[in-house]
């Protein structure tokens, strides 16, 4: 298989942080995890992935271009942000519309798309509200709604589910299982939760303190590692 994501030898400094000779390849289709604790770096590393950053050292392509060679447009990257990040003056329709108006797809179109995705992710009855008067699964959904309707190769999702009750999160994965396969886009999600990463990712990349520690198919996640600090976080027994 292709690779969709190259990242080579990268550095990147951030105030007190760095992301330390990050080399990892995404191949086109996959569902990749970064697992890791808080402040690991996770954030940051999905956001050079999405090109949010130009002065880091060494290289990261999409297909076998740098990524801030791509103009913006033409990047074809859906990002779901921790926070949801939905615009809170906008219905859930226009919200999900965004990006397709400022690709000045024809309204009768936007409306059709939104419409059929609204139904995909079982929020049609919640469109006309404003994201300040929806529950945090219905946000989520609406995020990734606004992600999913431009059609991106790759589909960038931070921490997506953490916000959202057991049985709400199970759904979810199924969902993202469903519209994956759908969709034929790769996908790469950040997420604190080892059990979350198993169930939906092919492959694992642990990260701690900025380094990318070890790489894993998600089968043999909890095979013990060399590196007792994994086997820590974890729960592996030495
Ligand atoms: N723009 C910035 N300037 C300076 N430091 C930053 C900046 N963005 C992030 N950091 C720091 O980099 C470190 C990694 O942040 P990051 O947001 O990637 O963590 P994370 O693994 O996503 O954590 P969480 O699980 O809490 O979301 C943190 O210590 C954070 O304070
Ligand atoms: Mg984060």
């Amino acid at each position: 298989m292709n690779n969709i994501i190259t990242i080579e030898n990268y550095n990147l400094k951030l105030g007190n942080f760095t992301l330390n000779n990050i080399n990892l390849e995404i191949k086109e289709g996959e569902i990749f995890a970064i697992l890791g604790r808080t402040g690991s770096g996770k954030t940051v590393l999905l956001e050079s992935i999405a090109g949010f950053y130009n002065h880091g050292n060494g290289a990261i392509y999409i297909k076998d271009t740098p990524i801030n060679d791509i103009y913006i447009c033409n990047r074809n990257i859906g990002f779901v942000y921790q926070d949801y990040a939905l615009f809170p003056h906008m219905t859930v329709f226009d919200n999900i519309a965004y990006g397709l108006k400022m690709k000045k797809v024809k309204k009768h179109e936007q409306t059709e798309i939104v419409n059929e995705m609204a139904k995909l992710l079982s929020i049609e009855n919640i469109l006309k509200k404003y994201p300040g008067t929806i529950s945090g699964g219905e946000k989520q959904r609406t995020a990734l709604a606004r992600a999913l309707v431009l059609n991106p190769k790759i589909l960038l999702m931070d921490e997506p589910f953490s916000a959202l009750d057991p049985s709400t999160k199970n759904n979810m994965y199924a969902k993202i299982k469903s519209l994956h396969k759908k969709f034929k886009c790769t996908i790469v999600f950040v997420t604190h939760d080892f059990n979350e990463a198993k169930k939906i990712a092919d492959r694992i990349g642990i990260i701690s303190n900025g380094t990318l520690k070890t790489i894993r198919n998600s089968q043999n996640l909890f095979d013990t590692y060399e590196d007792p600090e994994i086997n820590k976080f974890l729960g592996i027994a030495n």
